[in-house]
């Protein structure tokens, strides 16, 4: 889909979108949370320290949409430099101060992350039902939850990190 334009992809995003609705992410709320839950179960393996990105970030939605539907997995190059062009944007410190933190309480809307127009990500009630209860699950299991290290990969066409250590 987001490989075609116009009437085609007009046509492609009315025949999926029923599957897409705020309405069905927040049904599969349950299921995301049980998801979440076994996730956070396997975390601690007694060190006390973990590698977040592996084994929590990267099988989460891996998890969540192998128990909804399929997306297609390859990215096209073009589209790697959209998202970093997007991933820019979002980083814009006119527009988002201090935008490296991380800070649950900044005032709502105005970012791209699911960039804009017709292409809007689909799945973005999905994504935030996810990211709202493995976040509130997480501190609720790991309240002392501090980062060791983050590293970004040497990537400038996405916004990835290589590196996400926590402790518990
Ligand atoms: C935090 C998680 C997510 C982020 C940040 C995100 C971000 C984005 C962005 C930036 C686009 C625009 C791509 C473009 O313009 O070509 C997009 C498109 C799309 N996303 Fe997501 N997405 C997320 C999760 C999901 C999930 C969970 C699904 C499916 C269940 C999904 C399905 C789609 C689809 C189908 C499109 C193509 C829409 C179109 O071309 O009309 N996304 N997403």
């Amino acid at each position: 889909m987001q490989q075609t334009e116009g009437e085609e992809h007009a046509r492609l995003r009315r025949l999926v979108s029923p599957a897409f609705t705020a309405r069905r992410a927040a049904a599969f709320r349950p299921r995301i949370e049980r998801i979440v839950d076994r996730l956070l179960d396997g975390l601690d393996d007694g060190t006390g320290r973990v590698d977040f990105l592996t084994r929590f970030a990267q099988p989460l939605p891996m998890d969540v949409i192998t128990e909804l539907v399929g997306i297609p997995a390859d990215r096209r190059e073009d589209w790697r430099a959209y998202g970093a062009a997007l991933a820019a944007v979002n980083r814009d410190p006119r527009v988002f101060p201090e935008p490296e933190r991380l800070d649950f309480g900044r005032p709502i809307g105005g970012h791209l992350g699911y960039a804009y127009g017709p292409h809007f990500c689909l799945g973005a009630a999905l994504a935030r039902v996810q990211v709202e209860v493995a976040v509130v699950a997480l501190l609720k299991r790991f309240p002392g939850l501090e980062l060791i290290a983050a590293e970004r990969m040497p990537d400038p066409g996405a916004w990835r990190l290589s590196t996400l250590e926590v402790a518990l």
